[in-house]
């Protein structure tokens, strides 16, 4: 089938029920999405569908004909700029294993509300997951980011 990936058509020869996670990662070898839970639960495989933050590890590949699907190694609109600034800025990262499942859900939270609340950050990254509890730092880059889109 063919995939619109990062504004490229490429040709997958998959089963229909296959992870869109899995296309990525295995057949297209675009390993900056990640693999946490494999269940939906943790944010760490999140791409943007058609702009919308997406889990690719439960999203069957079938699903994805004629969508516009934007991997971390794609984004680059302003606000995901601005995000990708502020995260080096303020030193987000710690080990790393989250972080481009935690820019991407910013990022469109940003693409979509360039100056959001506590609660709207709240809402649009509550489902993703830092096991080494970088959350204080993120919020604080939403902010930081937030204040350049303005
Ligand atoms: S790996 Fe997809 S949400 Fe955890
Ligand atoms: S930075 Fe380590 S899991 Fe988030």
């Amino acid at each position: 089938m063919e995939l619109i990936i990062n504004g490229k058509t490429v040709t997958v020869e998959v089963e229909p029920d296959t992870p869109l996670l899995w296309v990525l990662r295995d057949h297209l070898h675009m390993t900056g999405t990640k693999f946490g839970c494999g269940m939906a639960l943790c944010g760490a495989c999140t791409v943007h569908v058609d702009g919308q933050p997406t889990r690719s590890c439960s999203m069957p590949v079938s699903a994805m004909a004629g969508k516009q699907i934007t991997t971390i190694e794609g984004i680059s609109s302003k606000a995901a700029q601005a995000v990708q600034t502020a995260w080096e800025k303020l030193d987000v990262v710690q080990c790393g294993y989250c972080q481009s499942g935690q820019i991407m859900s910013a990022t469109a939270l940003l693409e979509r509300n360039p100056n959001p609340s506590d609660s709207d950050i709240d809402t649009a990254m509550g489902g993703n997951v830092c096991r080494c509890a970088t959350y204080v730092r993120i919020r604080a880059a939403i902010k930081e980011a937030a204040k350049t889109l303005v």
